[in-house]
C-alpha cells in the first residue's frame, strides 16, 4: 500500500525533519548538547532529514547511505550547507578501509535511525562503530523490534490486507514468501521484506550485543506507538508501559520502536 511518503521524497524528508526536531534531538540532548561544532555522522541517512535540526544549530554533519538516489536528493536539499562546508553526503559503505582511515575517532554522535534492522551481522557491525567515536562520543539507535506487529516494514506491500496484517512475518520464510507472492507483491518488495526478516533485531538481542560490544546504555525509551507514526499517520506517540518494558520477549511483540543512546564503557 503506497503511502504518500513512499512516493514523495520531499514529504519523506519533512517527516524525518519533524520527527527529529520534536523527538530525536530532545532524546539525544539528555546527554549531549546539540550545538555548533558537534560532529555528527548518520549511517543510512536517506534524504538526510534527521540531520536538518543539527545543521540548523551549527553542527557539522556527514550522511552516508547505500542508495545513490537518496543521497542525490540529500545533496540537493542541503545545497547551502554543503557549499559552506557544514554538511557532506556520500554513497558509502562504512566498512571501507578509506572511510575508517579518514573518520577514525572523529564523531561526537553517530545516528542509526531505522537502519540497524537492515544491516547484516550486527554482532560485528555495532562494536566496529566504536572506532568512529570521539572520546566523549555517543551512538543513537532507533529501530522497530522485529517481533512487533509490523516488524519487517510490511506497510510497503501494495496489498492493503497484507500491509495491515500483523505478525505474519514471523511465519517460516518459505511460507511467508509464498503469501507475499500469492498476493502479487513485486519481487523487489519481497526481497526487501525477506532481507529485514533475516536481519531483523529484537530488543533482547540488541541489548545483548550492546553489552558484549563494551558499550553501555545511557538512555533508553521503548514506544508502544513510534513517534514517526505521528507524521506518517497522525497517531500520537505513546511510551511503552514501564511494567511491559521489563517483561523480556513479550515486550518485543508490543513495542513498535526502541530508542537507545549508548557510549563506550570507559
Ligand atoms: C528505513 S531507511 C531510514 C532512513 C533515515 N535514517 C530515516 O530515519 O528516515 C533505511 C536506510 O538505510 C540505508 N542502508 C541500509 N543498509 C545500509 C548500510 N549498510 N550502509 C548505509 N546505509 C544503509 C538504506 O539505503 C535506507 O536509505
Amino acid at each position: 500500500m503506497a503511502l504518500v511518503q513512499h512516493k514523495s521524497k520531499i514529504v519523506r524528508f519533512q517527516q524525518q525533519v519533524d520527527n527529529s526536531v520534536e523527538y530525536l534531538v530532545p532524546f539525544v540532548e539528555k546527554r549531549i548538547s546539540v550545538k555548533a561544532g558537534l560532529k555528527v555522522l548518520e549511517i543510512g541517512c536517506g534524504e538526510g532529514g534527521v540531520l536538518k535540526p543539527f545543521t540548523e544549530r551549527g553542527s557539522q554533519v556527514l550522511g552516508v547511505d547505500l542508495s545513490t538516489s537518496r543521497i542525490e536528493t540529500a545533496c540537493h536539499l542541503f545545497k547551502e550547507e554543503i557549499a559552506s562546508g557544514q554538511a557532506d553526503f556520500m554513497v558509502k559503505n562504512v566498512w571501507d578501509e578509506d572511510f575508517l582511515e579518514k573518520y577514525k575517532g572523529n564523531f561526537d554522535l553517530i545516528i542509526l535511525k531505522d537502519v540497524i534492522e537492515h544491516i547484516p551481522n550486527q554482532e560485528a557491525f555495532i562494536p566496529y562503530l566504536k572506532k568512529f567515536l570521539s572520546p566523549q562520543g555517543y551512538i543513537f539507535f532507533g529501530f522497530p523490534p522485529w517481533w512487533m506487529p509490523f516488524g519487517v516494514h510490511q506497510q510497503v506491500c501494495k496489498s492493503k490486507f497484507l500491509a495491515f496484517l500483523p505478525w505474519y512475518h514471523l511465519l517460516p520464510t518459505g511460507l511467508y514468501k509464498g503469501i507475499l507472492k500469492a498476493f502479487g507483491e513485486k519481487p523487489k518488495t519481497i526481497d526487501e521484506l525477506i532481507e529485514v526478516k533475516e536481519t531483523g533485531i529484537s530488543l533482547h538481542r540488541f541489548e545483548r550485543i550492546i553489552q558484549k560490544s563494551g558499550l553501555l546504555t545511557r538512555e533508553k525509551i521503548h514506544f508502544l506507538i513510534n513517534p514517526i507514526y505521528k507524521f506518517k499517520f497522525g497517531i500520537k506517540p505513546i511510551k511503552q508501559a514501564k511494567l511491559i518494558t521489563k517483561i523480556p520477549f513479550f515486550r518485543d511483540f508490543v513495542t513498535t520502536a526502541g530508542w537507545y543512546l549508548v557510549s563506550p564503557e570507559n
